[in-house]
């Protein structure tokens, strides 16, 4: 995508304050001295089955890139495509309701839309939020000595890849919607009230592929305990039985790349680390003496929140993953 768009010959604005240059969540314009608009869209296939719940996770999963700015989501458009012929408008109902109940728990009014005819339901928002210019969190400002978090446990590819293999439980299906569901709005508040250097949510290139994206922005390397990052439970042995998203696989292949990984760790450790997130958690750069200030205000609103490395001197984009 971006070395498609960087083809365009798209003329600069000093009002575009995050544009197409960097790999960041959303675009961000600013409209006077102290507000900024933060815009960002996404959409996609269902990854559940119940289709209330898909409206669920992919409204979440929309407004996680105005949060992981330190911005405010205030109005959101849907964007659907819906094969009208072939299922029920019942389907379409509580595809929308779902997004509606998410946005309406974001604080997000909903003020239109748009349907096209598809061979597979598609849904997902168009998100504009608010923002302080002065207190934007780009994923360029990470400096060496950064302590990095994550907010939300990984494995949700290889999770509701399970569930499309019917590996999964009950159990496993309740826990990973109820994850992708969750909104980053309380870890996006905690961030923005503590001050951090740098923030990105993970969703498509997996943990390793968004910190690479955050390390090459921000000019620094990284270097992570694989013990310390969560994983979902029921992960590790759906993995080792081959529910593994082709997205995973190919993040593995390429920002594996950029790793150093401890030899001791499998492929199935490295795996997880790149698997696909769909809707996943804010990582987030902090400076070292705001560390335990951001870590009791996660715990303080309930987000699982846990450190997993730090920012350090060395080549750009590089990642020592440690054992
Ligand atoms: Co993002
Ligand atoms: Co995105």
């Amino acid at each position: 995508m971006a070395e498609i768009l960087s083809q365009l010959d798209i003329p600069s604005d000093p009002n575009v304050l995050v544009g197409t240059h960097t790999a960041d969540d959303a675009g961000v314009y600013r409209l006077s001295e102290n507000l900024a608009l933060v815009q960002t869209v996404d959409f996609f296939t269902a990854m559940v089955d119940d289709p209330y719940d898909f409206g669920r996770v992919a409204a979440a999963n929309a407004l996680s890139d105005v949060y992981a700015m330190g911005a405010r989501p205030v109005t959101a458009l849907n964007i659907i495509g819906f094969p009208e012929k072939k299922l029920p408008m019942d389907i379409l109902l509580a595809i929308l309701r779902g997004g509606l109940d998410k946005a309406t728990e974001a604080g997000v009014s909903i003020v239109g839309g748009h349907t096209i005819k598809d061979d597979e339901p598609k849904y997902g928002l168009a998100v504009t939020g608010l923002v302080d210019p002065a207190r934007l969190v780009t994923n360029s400002g990470a400096r060496p000595g950064d302590r990095v978090f994550l907010t939300k446990p990984l494995g949700s590819g290889i999770m509701t890849t399970a569930i499309k293999q019917d590996l999964a439980r009950p159990s496993d299906v309740e826990e990973v919607t109820a994850l992708m569901a969750a909104l980053n709005r309380p870890a996006a508040e905690v961030m923005t009230r503590v001050g951090v250097h740098a923030a990105t949510d993970v969703t498509g290139f997996g943990l390793l592929g968004h910190l690479h994206e955050m390390l090459e922005a921000s000019g620094a390397a990284a270097r992570i305990r694989a013990p310390a990052v969560p994983v979902l439970a029921g992960v590790w042995d759906f993995a080792r039985k081959g529910a593994v998203p082709g997205g995973s696989k190919s993040n593995l292949d390429y920002f594996g790349g950029c790793c150093e990984f401890d030899d001791s760790l499998d492929e199935i450790r490295r795996i997880v680390l790149a698997d696909a997130q769909t809707s996943g958690g804010l990582l987030i750069s902090v400076p070292p003496e705001r560390a335990d200030a951001l870590r009791a205000g996660m715990e303080a609103a309930g987000v699982r929140a846990a450190e997993i490395g730090e920012v350090v001197e060395g080549t750009c984009g590089r990642i020592r993953v440690d054992a």
